[in-house]
């Protein structure tokens, strides 16, 4: 480390909760970080529309403006972090950066996983980096681990708990026993959940997540249009409770795997065994599970947001540039962990239809003669297998002289477009009381 070489210069866009926490992480730490990165690493300017609430976070000696502009102009500035979320208003500053020659970090799931393509490219022509472990489960390292851990590996699957919002709702869901919008509300009123948490519940911020770890698994372009997105408010607590019964916990799950015709990418609550640590992940925390052919099965768990976690994140992204911005372009770990020129033209996403994955059916019946038989004839005719087969009491879930019962089956892997035809057939029996219930269980075994 050359003592005399002048720290770093960053500049942050947007000091919001992350923000803040990378100011206070890299003031406390900063000896250490500095004799790691080989450099001082500095936040110097900081650009925020409440200017006011910019100072008080930061202290002395760092410029605070208005025009996140002001800071993209700045020549003094090597780094930009854009923390404003989105894919506005970012989108137009993080390609201004790169056009100015700034290494940009970024915690913009969103952004990344729809505009990805463009950013990485216009960033390859620049010869900057950018960088965003952050947006992918907050604290946890697993954008590092897949790009640079794993390279010997070919990636089989990947399965994870990438956001927290939904596993706290359907942690409280199967403890107390309470429907999705009771949960929901409380998780608001403790700031579990964003007032419009409509990106996590409906799935699709784990989908932007999982996007891009795909992107990096397979070698393959980011493709969040072709992802599979289904969320939680659609589950009811008795679900849950039959799940448990039959040894499984309900998880929300990021899955993308490769499969015989291509790659399945998918965000949906999917029932996992109880004994799988991933199915022990509880309240707001994250874990990805990787399947590697060499490696075998590995687990990361952690903190997927927050303060300090994401910003451990972000310090680590500005410490690789601050290590690799002297290196060759050429010889840096690509953004996708593939070479541009490398990455897989002939690996589509599958249709859902083409998945194939086992199933939870829920199906409210009445109960009478004969019912089981059909249910159970029409599933063999359709070539789909049972596993197990739960029949509750009449008066347990319809009360004392109910004439209605739920029948609840699980199936062995069977194609998705062969479940919905079956679903479907079984549907317009007249002895099927509601809509039936279907839930993908996955074994991750
Ligand atoms: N809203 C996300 C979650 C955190 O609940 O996990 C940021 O990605």
């Amino acid at each position: 480390m050359t003592e005399s070489m002048k720290p770093i210069q960053v500049g942050l866009l947007g000091i919001g909760t992350v923000g803040s926490g990378t100011f206070n992480v890299l003031r406390r730490n900063q000896e250490e970080i500095k004799r790691r990165a080989g450099r001082g690493i500095e936040i110097t300017m900081v650009a925020d529309l409440d200017t006011a609430r910019a100072s008080a976070a930061v202290g002395e000696g760092v410029q605070v403006v208005s025009d996140a502009r002001a800071v993209i102009a700045n020549p003094d500035i090597d780094i930009v972090i854009e923390l404003i979320g989105g894919y506005g208003i970012a989108k137009q500053l993080v390609m201004e950066a790169i056009a100015a020659g700034k290494h940009v970090v970024t915690a913009n799931k969103a952004l990344l996983a729809v505009h990805g393509t463009e950013i990485f490219e216009a960033a390859q022509a620049k010869g900057v980096m950018v960088a965003f472990e952050a947006a992918v489960a907050g604290g946890i390292p697993i954008i590092k681990a897949l790009r640079e851990g794993l390279t010997a590996n070919s990636i089989q699957w990947i399965a994870g708990i990438i956001n927290g919002t939904t596993n706290f709702i359907l942690s409280e869901m199967r403890d107390k026993g309470l429907d999705f919008a009771t949960v929901l509300k409380e998780a608001q009123r403790l700031g579990y959940a964003e007032a419009d948490p409509t990106f996590d519940i409906e799935g699709v911020d784990a989908a932007h997540k999982v996007t891009l770890m795909s992107a990096i698994a397979f070698g393959i372009p980011v493709q969040f249009a072709k992802a599979h997105v289904e969320g939680i408010t659609k589950l009811a607590a008795q679900d849950i409770k039959y799940a448990e019964q039959l040894g499984y916990r309900i998880k929300l799950l990021g899955i993308t795997r490769r499969a015989a015709g291509g790659i399945e990418l998918r965000v949906h609550p999917a029932l996992v065994p109880a004994k799988r640590l991933l199915a022990n992940v509880e309240g707001a925390m994250n874990a990805v599970v990787v399947h590697g052919d060499a490696v075998g099965t590995t687990l990361y768990y952690g903190k997927g947001a927050g303060s300090e976690p994401t910003a451990s994140a972000v310090i680590a992204d500005l410490v690789d540039i601050t290590r690799l911005h002297t290196a060759d372009a050429a010889q840096r770990v690509p953004h996708l962990a593939f070479h541009p020129n490398a990455m897989s033209d002939h690996l589509d996403v599958l249709p859902m239809r083409d998945v194939v994955t086992s199933y939870y059916l829920r199906l409210r019946v009445a109960d009478e003669a004969g019912v089981l038989a059909r249910v159970t004839g029409l599933l063999a005719n359709a070539g789909i297998s049972i596993d197990a087969v739960l029949q509750r009491e009449a008066d347990e879930v319809g009360g004392e002289g109910s004439t209605q019962t739920d029948l609840i089956i699980l199936t062995h892997d069977t194609k998705e477009g062969t479940v919905d035809d079956a679903l479907a057939e079984l549907q317009a029996l007249p002895s099927v009381l509601a809509p039936i219930v279907r839930i993908r269980k996955e074994e991750l075994s």
